[in-house]
């Protein structure tokens, strides 16, 4: 019984975190819907959008999460000086949320 129990609160404790990353990325998914200049002007989403830089799928490859973060806030400075890709104003939490999402893509 003892062990029932214990296997039970690991399972809800798993549900729990992959609800956290969901609800997470459902915000990012928002965040982008909603950005301005819209990310998918030059990142296409599921094939729509422009192509000035990859498609949205393929933003998170071969990227740490701080590298990411950079190319959102500063851009100029992650990615290169004379970058198109425009700063945004994300809190911590926001650029969190927009990464979880871009993760989530990721095929
Ligand atoms: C005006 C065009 C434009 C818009 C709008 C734009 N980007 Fe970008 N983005 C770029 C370009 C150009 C790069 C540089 C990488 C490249 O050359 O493909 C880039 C790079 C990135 C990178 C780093 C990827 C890498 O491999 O270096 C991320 C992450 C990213 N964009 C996310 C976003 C998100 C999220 C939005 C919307 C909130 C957005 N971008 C809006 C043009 C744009």
């Amino acid at each position: 019984m003892k062990k029932l129990i214990s296997m039970l609160a690991v399972m809800f404790a798993l549900a729990v975190v992959v609800r956290a990353e969901d609800d997470l990325a459902a915000k990012g998914k928002k965040l982008v819907d909603e950005s301005k200049p819209k990310c998918s002007m030059c990142h296409q989403i599921d094939g729509k959008g422009g192509k000035l830089s990859k498609p949205m799928e393929q933003l998170a490859a071969n990227h740490p999460d701080d590298y990411l973060k950079g190319a959102l806030l500063d851009p100029k400075k992650t990615i290169k000086p004379d970058t198109k890709m425009p700063a945004y104003k994300y809190t911590d939490e926001e650029a969190a949320a927009v990464i979880a999402y871009i993760k989530s893509l990721k095929k």
